[in-house]
């Protein structure tokens, strides 16, 4: 990995054995990108990646030269108003009203590893020979104001992660207006579009188009990353799958509103942007202020859509995710919402953990209903105390009970939230978010807690700081369960109301990391009415996060599929729950919903009291199940296989890093009748190894079963094997071990 400065060629080059990206000083100061992409031989100069040509109509920057326009020029961090045409990166409008700026290259420095972001979640280094990074300081004399770009490359992943930062030294200052966290400039267009969009219950679906002219664009408005869309896109190359083709996956960290955009220009030239969405976003900056973007993280994969993932994965598992948690083996966990909702009491709730404990359970959660005097979604949110009519001992005299049956005790929260009918609105009516003069909109029968006040999250902190002290809690669920609306801060001037959903967001950050710092070994799960915050900023504190409130299986095979384009098993909650389900209220078979929960945290969203004998035993050898195997799951390669976006089956496998080790897991949806032969093509193993699979006498390479498939042919093509469930929503395990 390096990161070098050429002064004949003003050209930076950063690479590593997987990638190059290059970049030079242009004539006009400007920075013009080069390359991005597959590792190239180093040199001098990438110079002639740069194209010029003169185009009539172009604006150009000299009189002389009447191929220099920005229009035509791949720019490193666009900006608008002296020629490029295209949509900027950033705007900022001077003091003078004006909203044309000139940043042009005054400076650089290269440092080892990777400084940390302030206030902001990011990727980080546990040693400086992991990362290196340049920052470039640009600078704007007119309006006394500094851009600062910085790029970090990792030394073993194709992986650039990119910021910035604006700094004002204008007695006058500025309003920044936009203030995107990357954009890349690619020579053509020859891509399609991959993003993961949805809805609640069937959040992030795998979504492909072909780039067209024009613009293309991905998004939330809601303060929240959303059940919509996921901070997150990819360009693939035409007939790019799973294993063979060229991929770059753009990642955001952050939790707020986001834009990730492609825009084509009718030369073909394709520039990506993504970062802080500008709708109502405006910060005014005063001398010796800075706004710092968040990072955006950029994957390049030669071989295919596993291994853009793979390489997210590892980044995001261990050099996203922090803490105590971060490298352990997670507790398999019962949470109580669809096993009672919000009616029970304290003997219930005792019943379910006991059982819970019965059957192997590691931790039994309390979810929504246990606070103020909450029966219903109308009520007490906000009142981060105990509801003793349900509860008369308290949270402490509960987790007390709880725990000395053996089994950790987990709590739900919502601490963004506030509801009308609770102590806290009664005491601070003007602590939500809302318009003066106007109504604002409820959602879920509640409203938001203005989080970008910090008085107001630190009197939040210090009830769940309480309750956390008071109690023997180990895990955290912190649910978020509406979008921002009315978004006006009461305390702001006119001039900084543009400032109020970035600073909400700094402010859910800020109480996570002083929670997790008080608490680090609380096990912190992040939810938003499923997921609808599941994003990079999030793993930062919560090292897992629920993926969706559908917890049917055949959902669940999407759902996961999707979620695992960017992110890893190990952050992926994910439960058996009781049948019919209650969102789609299907049937499927026990074991079925577990061997698609095994590819994830793993735990149960039941009644165990309600359990038959045989569904008990069940549970008991699906527990055990997850207690051997966790480890792989949580950490091994995961390679996709097949699509439930494409077809009936579902397969995917896991794989340990010494390649002895794996699960596939294959599921299929209806049960066909008289088909072909089936043979499933593993991914991963290595070629000269043989593997036994499920303890069975007979081996089999691992180029026989990658090139060659595993023969999977069951009932379906008249093949019988004995014990296997045959019907509708059948799921099958194969344990792969690799002879001595
Ligand atoms: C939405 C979450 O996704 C559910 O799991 C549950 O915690 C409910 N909220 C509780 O209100």
């Amino acid at each position: 990995m390096s990161i070098q400065y050429y002064e004949n060629s003003r050209e930076f080059h950063l690479w590593n054995d997987q990638i190059s990206y290059s970049f030079s000083i242009l004539k006009n100061g400007h920075l013009g990108n080069l390359y991005f992409g597959r590792k190239l031989r180093e040199r001098e100069s990438f110079g002639h990646f740069l194209e010029l040509a003169r185009r009539d109509m172009a604006p150009c920057a000299y009189e002389s030269d009447s191929a220099f326009s920005l229009e035509h020029i791949r720019q490193e961090y666009s900006g608008y108003g002296n020629g490029d045409m295209r949509v900027p990166a950033y705007e900022i409008q001077c003091d003078n009203g004006s909203y044309v700026t000139d940043f042009v290259y005054d400076s650089y420095r290269i440092c080892p590893g990777k400084p940390k972001l302030p206030g902001l979640p990011a990727t980080y280094v546990e040693s400086e020979d992991e990362a290196e990074t340049l920052e470039i300081t640009l600078t704007d004399a007119l309006i006394q104001t500094d851009l600062i770009l910085s790029y970090t490359i990792w030394r073993d992943l194709p992986v650039i992660t990119r910021s910035c930062r604006f700094v004002c030294r204008n007695p006058k200052g500025i309003r920044l207006l936009r203030a995107l966290s990357l954009n890349l400039d690619l020579p053509d267009c020859d891509y399609e579009m991959l993003d993961l969009s949805g809805a609640w219950a069937r959040e992030r679906d795998v979504r492909i188009h072909p780039l067209h002219r024009g613009i293309q664009s991905i998004q939330s408005l809601r303060g929240h990353s959303s059940h919509q869309f996921n901070p997150f896109l990819a360009l693939l190359r035409p007939g790019t799958d799973e294993n063979r083709g060229e991929v770059i996956g753009f990642s955001l960290i952050y939790s707020g509103n986001f834009l990730a955009q492609v825009e084509v220009d009718t030369c073909d030239v394709t520039r990506v942007t993504m970062g802080i969405h500008p709708q109502q976003f405006c910060f005014p900056l005063a001398k010796g202020e800075f706004f710092q973007t968040p990072e955006a993280v950029m994957v390049y994969s030669a071989n295919g859509m596993n291994h853009m993932s793979q390489t997210f994965h590892t980044l995001y598992r261990t050099r996203l995710a922090r803490g105590y948690w971060r490298d352990r083996v997670r507790p398999i966990l019962l949470n109580s919402w669809e096993a009672v909702y919000m009616k029970f009491d304290e003997e219930k709730i005792l019943a379910i953990a006991e059982k819970s404990k019965e059957l192997g359970v590691e931790l039994f959660v309390l979810d929504d209903g246990w606070f103020g005097h909450r029966d219903d979604a109308t009520t007490s949110l906000g009142d981060w105390f105990p509801y003793l009519d349900k509860i008369p001992h308290g949270i402490s005299g509960l987790a007390q009970k709880v725990t000395s049956m053996g089994i950790r005790f987990g709590l739900w929260i919502e601490p963004e939230m506030i509801s009308t009918d609770s102590e806290l609105f009664r005491k601070h009516p003007d602590w939500r978010l809302e318009v003066p003069g106007r109504v604002p909109c409820q959602g879920r029968n509640q409203y938001v807690l203005d989080f970008s006040r910090t008085e107001i999250v630190d009197a939040i902190g210090d009830m769940l700081e309480k309750l956390l002290s008071e109690s023997p809690i180990s895990y955290i669920k912190w649910d978020m369960n509406r979008s921002l609306t009315d978004v006006y801060s009461a305390v702001l001037p006119a001039e900084r109301q543009g400032t109020v959903f970035h600073n909400y967001v700094l402010g859910v950050y800020r109480l996570y990391e002083r929670l997790t710092s008080r608490f680090p070994e609380v096990l912190f799960e992040s939810c938003a009415s499923g997921g609808a915050r599941f994003d990079p900023g999030m793993l930062y504190y919560a090292p897992q996060g629920w993926i969706s409130d559908d917890t049917d299986a055949v959902e669940r095979l999407k759902i996961q599929y999707g979620t695992s384009i960017v992110y890893p098993l190990s952050c992926m909650g994910s439960h058996v729950s009781a049948v019919p389900n209650h969102q789609v209220f299907r049937n499927t078979p026990m074991d079925t919903r577990a061997a698609v929960a095994y590819f994830g945290t793993f735990g149960y969203e039941l009644d165990p009291t309600k359990l038959t004998e045989e569904e008990k035993e069940a549970v008991k050898k699906q527990i055990a199940f997850m207690q051997e195997h966790r480890e792989l799951i949580a950490r091994g390669t995961f390679y996709r296989l097949k699509s439930p976006f494409e077809g009936n089956e579902t397969a995917w496998m896991v794989i340990s890093e010494n390649k002895k080790q794996a699960i596939v897991g294959y599921y299929r949806v209806l049960q066909p009748v008289n088909i072909g032969y089936r043979r499933l093509r593993l991914a991963g193993l290595s070629e000269n190894v043989s593997y036994r699979i499920n303890g069975e006498e007979a081996a089999f390479y691992g180029d026989e079963l990658m090139y060659a498939g595993m023969l999977i042919s069951d009932g379906a093509s008249g093949v019988n094997i004995p014990g296997l469930y045959q019907g509708d929503y059948q799921a099958r395990l194969f344990l792969l071990n690799a002879e001595e």
